[in-house]
């Protein structure tokens, strides 16, 4: 087998073929790690991963988080479950807790920006897809940092995000689905709104629904300008939606992409398995009262 990476037609992605992610030499993942920092997303058709050969290939790239959220979780703590299918094979309707938690997923986010230190990557399977809709839509921050005017790109420099797991899923019909526990467990935090990436220098945005205001502005107005920071960057040609079959997967950069599903009928099943590998630098540790 050859290793074959192809650029998607956008400034982020590549599908990758010619490789058994199971069966990886350090070559080849040498490879993939360079073509990864390169595209920042990469699509692995037909790969057909059992739970433990996605952890096992997630953990090349570093430590996997745990999963914080239980509602999510099943045997192995380093693996999110996020579907709507019951034990008994029954659909979650949209409106429960489940359903809420997942429609979550459907405004451009970061992974785990809402934790101290957050995501580095995220290696996202399909178990099962929906006849329609349930695809996944990736956006270049890297791209979105580079197209913003020099004014605002010196502006953002040193300015500092609140972001919020009770901010950002209160929005989305609230925080039921989580036990006191585990929303004690997910306190505000900081984040700068521009990152360098550790691996290839490049700056990029870096914002998404967890992000609620910036730090020392006003809360409204800091508000309405990451919306549309975050609405003008998830442009083409900065954007790319992979439309799943099963056994695909498809690992991206936290650092500098965001994502989000595109929703799907709610009498259909989907179930899609994630590692999150961790990142490795809270860049501020202050909490936010
Ligand atoms: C995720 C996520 C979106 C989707 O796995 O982190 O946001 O399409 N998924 O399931
Ligand atoms: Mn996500």
């Amino acid at each position: 087998m050859t290793l074959e990476i192809t650029p998607i037609d956008a400034t982020l992605g590549a599908t990758v073929r010619g490789v058994c992610l199971d069966a990886l030499d350090d070559g080849t993942f040498a490879a993939i790690e360079a073509a990864w920092y390169a595209h920042a997303v990469l699509v692995f058709p037909g790969q057909h991963l059992s739970e433990e050969a996605q952890v096992a290939f997630s953990e090349r790239f570093g430590p996997l988080e745990r999963v914080v959220i239980k509602i999510h979780a099943q045997h192995n703590p380093a693996v999110i479950h996020l579907s709507n299918v019951k034990k008994d094979g029954t659909l979650w309707p949209a409106n429960s807790e489940t359903g809420l938690l997942l429609k979550g997923n459907n405004d451009w986010h970061t992974d785990s920006s809402f934790k101290r230190i957050p995501a580095k990557g995220s290696a996202l399977t399909a178990r099962i897809v929906p006849e329609s809709g349930g695809d996944t839509a990736f956006a270049d921050m890297r791209a979105a940092y580079d197209a913003l005017d020099p004014a605002m790109q010196a502006w953002l420099a040193d300015k500092i995000a609140v972001h919020s797991y009770a901010y950002s899923q209160g929005r989305v019909g609230g925080m039921t689905g989580l036990s006191e526990d585990e929303r004690e467990a997910l306190p505000p935090v900081q984040q700068p709104v521009i990152r360098t990436h550790p691996a290839t220098g490049r700056r990029n945005l870096y914002i998404g629904r967890h992000a609620s205001h910036i730090v020392g502005e006003d809360e409204r107005e800091s508000r309405r300008l990451l919306e549309r920071l975050c609405e003008d960057a998830c442009r083409p040609p900065r954007v790319f939606t992979h439309r799943w079959s099963v056994g695909d997967l498809v690992l991206w950069d936290n650092r500098c992409v965001l994502h989000r599903g595109l929703g799907y009928p709610a009498d259909q099943p989907r179930h899609m398995v994630r590692t999150t590998i961790a990142g490795d630098s809270g860049v501020t540790s202050e909490r936010v009262a």
